[in-house]
């Protein structure tokens, strides 16, 4: 191809903030070259000329030009030049206009329904009273986290090569199933864990692994939107059974749908309303699935933080048949940005599972797992739980009697003593919605309860987190809250 000399002064879009001069020109003259301004064999002007008609330094240009001719956009010979290879130019490749994107991110944007619990995070930004979704991360000890994480990782060698088929990191699958057994009456062993990035992961995998597209499924109503989710996503048809103070109504669940694949159920404490499932209603339930052949998935989120009293045993206890799918996270015990969790499955359901796991992300995180293991196995979790149920206590009864003194008549607080957040109920004629936008104007952050419901009326309440404040924040969040909501 006969080469064009350019006698042009191209013209480049300005820089934008933060780009390099080297990073600009080159991908300015890529994008020429692609969108067919500059044309094949073009020849390009002298670099000490392109760099006086752009008014930057020479060695720019000559970088900008070595990446180019990396990449094969660009060829050059001594004494002849540089010039467009014409292999790569004109490809046509058009740039969109700036506010346009391609069809098919078009598409996904608005083939995207964000779920109804949605709360743009972003803005939410930072910690404030009554903020759901951390515990007290600073009383985790931290240091003690970090001796343990640079000892693994300084004796690397010892377990690297931990063959994982799937199931996680068999020394903390142990640790899980002792603790499991002892602690919160689950009757497994460690063949029986999978490890997961958290209850969210579980629900995912779940449900795509039970649930074919039109299954029907109960979800607690109000209950846990991770779940309703995760169900919506494999297409399942959710069906919404209420509660009550026992829990899941089953009278209720089979009139709605006699045969449905399996129900999701947080029996330990409800989310949101915060009631422990009944022993009676636990029979019932097991008695059910064993006649139906339906799967419970039973959600143990945060049970070790029950304030009087001993947690509720699992319901997973109580099967005999394999209908009980128990899941568990250390989101909430421990710190969210851990992201691990665990499913315990009935024997048959291990092999299978565990294959259909290994096509999603093979496995969690090695190193992490392996810290977790000593901060179990050393007893360092047994001791973070019982100090942290001390701490939440006393936080929950600073809220209960904050909420005594300035919220009376206003917004009545649950008197559940379990949890990191609790629910709170609105005597003042507000929508759950119009108290959280209005709490939220006056720097509080709740949690409008008609989010988590799919059928029922707003229950015209709040959920409060408690966990991640002191309880001098505590008592200054709620004469805050009080003023927001005495206003109309
Ligand atoms: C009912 C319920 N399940 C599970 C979780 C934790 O999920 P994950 O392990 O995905 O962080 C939460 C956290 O808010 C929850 O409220």
């Amino acid at each position: 191809m006969s080469k064009v000399a350019s006698s042009f002064e191209l013209s480049l879009n300005p820089r934008s903030r933060g780009q390099s001069l080297s990073r600009w020109l080159y991908e300015e003259l890529r994008a020429a070259i692609l969108e067919g301004r500059l044309k094949a064999g073009t020849t390009l002007p002298a670099t000490r000329e392109f760099a006086r008609q752009q008014r930057i330094s020479r060695g720019t240009v000559l970088s900008a030009f070595e990446r180019l001719q990396d990449e094969g956009y660009l060829s050059s010979r001594v004494g002849i030049g540089t010039w467009v290879n014409p292999n790569v130019a004109a490809t046509g490749i058009a740039r969109c206009a700036p506010s346009a994107v391609p069809a098919y991110i078009d598409r996904a944007i608005s083939g995207y329904k964000h779920p109804k619990p949605f709360v743009n995070w972003v803005a939410l930004r930072g910690t404030r009273p009554f903020k759901m979704r951390d515990p007290a991360l600073d009383a985790f000890p931290a240091e003690l986290w970090g001796r343990l994480a640079s000892r693994r990782a300084r004796s690397f060698n010892a377990w690297v090569r931990e063959e994982d088929d799937g199931g996680g990191y068999r020394p903390l699958r142990e640790a899980i199933a002792h603790y499991l057994g002892s602690s919160r009456g689950v009757n497994c062993g460690p063949d029986q864990i999978v490890i997961v990035s958290g209850v969210q992961q579980a629900l995912d995998l779940l449900a795509r692994f039970l649930l074919k597209p039109g299954d029907p499924v109960w979800m607690e109503d109000p209950g846990y939107f991770g779940a309703t989710i995760a169900f919506q996503r494999a297409g399942a048809r959710i069906v919404p059974v209420p509660v009550d103070d026992e829990g899941l109504s089953i009278v209720a669940g089979v009139k709605a749908c006699a045969h449905p694949r399996g129900v999701f159920v947080t029996p330990a404490h409800q989310y949101p309303l915060g009631m422990t499932m009944s022993l009676d209603r636990r029979v019932e339930l097991l008695r059910w699935a064993a006649r139906t052949g339906a799967f419970i998935l039973e959600d143990d989120y945060d049970s070790e933080y029950r304030f009087e009293g001993l947690p509720s045993p699992a319901l997973q206890g109580l099967d005999r048949n394999g209908n009980v799918i128990f899941i568990g996270t250390f989101t909430k015990l421990l710190f969210p940005a851990l992201r691990l969790g665990y499913i315990v499955l009935p024997p048959p359901l291990v092999e299978v599972f565990s294959a259909f796991r290994r096509g999603t992300d093979l496995r969690s995180s090695g190193m992490d797992q392996a810290v977790l293991c000593d901060f179990i196995a050393e007893g360092h979790f047994a001791r973070h739980l019982r100090r942290m149920r001390s701490l939440y206590a006393a936080r929950l009864e600073a809220l209960k009697d904050s909420g005594r003194r300035y919220l009376s008549g206003v917004l009545e607080v649950s008197e559940i003593n379990a949890g990191l957040y609790t629910a709170a109920f609105l005597r003042n004629g507000m929508t759950s919605r119009q108290a959280e936008t209005i709490a939220a104007k006056h720097g509080i952050e709740t949690r409008a309860l008609d989010r988590f419901t799919l059928a029922r009326p707003d229950p015209r309440g709040l959920l409060l987190g408690f966990a991640a404040f002191d309880e001098k924040a505590i008592r200054n969040g709620a004469m805050r809250l009080a003023a927001a909501l005495s206003k109309r």
